[in-house]
């Protein structure tokens, strides 16, 4: 039977460190945020001193993609800022892995050098409240960031019956989706706009659709999503799962198109405009699928790439098709079912690896909070 539609439990990563320690692409995807976040530390209010210089990192994961910039960003604040507390403020939902989180900033995971250790005055909070919610104190944010999180709903807007994620999904599911979306976004903006201080900064790397219809997994070669979908409905087709198992399987995301990400903060009219967060600078870049270089230049064979490959979606991915089987279903019995999605995908791209590969196209934007208003 086909659960009810609402918010699903779908969305964590892996725990563990399993994500930051397969996600080079989002990691170099982060990491190209870096002249954007220091461009942006330098244009906060310098003068304020009575309270923290606050950093956000929005939908964090375990924090191990975003230590490096993270670090480099609050070393380079210490010195610029010697007078003030920092504090930095890393959230997620509550499953996150936060436990690794921690380990990553206290410098307690090997080959990831952490940053709270030799510095005096910074302090790291955690929030597992979702971004759709005020997470900070108004006005008290000076440098927002997040990264590869926002295509990611509040809440799943309908069934699609045909396919695994809304990019394959009927015209009218489709529309369901960009409404939850719009609003999800707008929502979020608004949030952010309150908790921003006058001056502050978002900084964001978002997944989007660009003018050619790209995305993330479908960037010329092989469509990812399309694969995943063949591999689910041939396992339906076996029953390996069921009819209603295969529809209660969906991405609970969506990728925006560049215009509809962009207006609420250039459109005059719009609430999150003349909240005063405006948008400041915009680009989309694309960051070649790690794992698909390292297989052309020879460093990896095509066993090692197929799992490579296979394993840094399987860090997002496993969630989602976990919770579109039967409850009744046991651990084991689940377990097994998601092993064998994997391995079949690995064993599509070990048949014909041309094609394959996660280019991560994200739009990178940031916006700024004028200081004359408030919401
Ligand atoms: C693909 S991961 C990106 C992690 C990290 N920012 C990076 O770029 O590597 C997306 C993260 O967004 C989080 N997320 C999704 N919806 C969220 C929400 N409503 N509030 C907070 N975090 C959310 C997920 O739990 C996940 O950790």
């Amino acid at each position: 039977m086909v659960q009810e539609v609402t918010t699903q439990k779908n969305i964590a990563m892996l725990g563990e460190g399993f994500y930051s320690r397969v996600s080079l692409g989002p990691k170099a995807v982060i990491d190209n945020c870096r002249s954007l976040v220091f461009d942006a530390l330098e244009q906060i209010d310098i003068h304020e001193t009575h309270r923290p210089l606050t950093i956000a990192d929005f939908g964090a994961a375990d924090g191990g993609t975003s230590l490096d910039l993270i670090g480099s960003v609050v070393r380079e604040a210490r010195q610029r800022y010697s007078e003030r507390s920092l504090s930095v403020v890393y959230t997620d939902l509550p499953g996150a892995d936060f436990g690794t989180l921690f380990r990553h900033v206290n410098n307690e995971i090997e080959g990831k050098p952490g940053y709270l250790h030799d510095l005096e005055d910074v302090h790291v909070f955690c929030s597992g409240l979702s971004f759709y919610k005020q997470i900070l104190p108004t006005a008290s944010l000076d440098l927002a960031f997040s990264a590869s999180a926002m295509h990611y709903l509040s809440r799943m807007p309908a069934i699609i019956n045909d396919h695994v994620h809304a990019v394959g999904a009927s015209d009218y599911e489709r529309r369901e989706f960009r409404a939850v979306a719009i609003e999800d976004w707008n929502l979020m903006l608004l949030r952010r706009s309150r908790e921003l201080a006058p001056h502050g900064r978002l900084v964001m790397a978002n997944f989007c659709i660009d003018e050619h219809g790209h995305y993330l997994g479908n960037t010329g070669g092989e469509n990812m999503f399309d694969n995943y979908n063949a591999i689910w409905s041939q396992m339906r087709d076996q029953a390996v799962i069921t009819d209603g198992e295969f529809r209660n399987t969906a991405f609970q995301q969506f990728y925006k198109s560049i215009e509809d990400t962009l207006r609420p903060l250039c459109d005059e009219s719009s609430e999150v405009f003349r909240s005063g967060l405006v948008l400041d600078q915009q680009e989309t870049r694309t960051v070649a699928c790690p794992f698909r270089t390292s297989y052309e230049q020879g460093v990896l064979s095509k066993t090692e790439f197929a799992t490579q490959f296979v394993n840094t979606h399987r860090s997002w991915t496993e969630t989602t098709f976990r919770a579109g089987l039967l409850e009744s279903r046991s651990a084991n019995d689940k377990q097994a079912i998601l092993d064998e999605l994997y391995r079949r995908f690995e064993e599509k791209v070990l048949d014909k690896p041309q094609g394959h590969g996660k280019d991560l196209l994200h739009l990178y934007i940031v916006a700024k909070k004028l200081p004359d208003q408030r919401v």
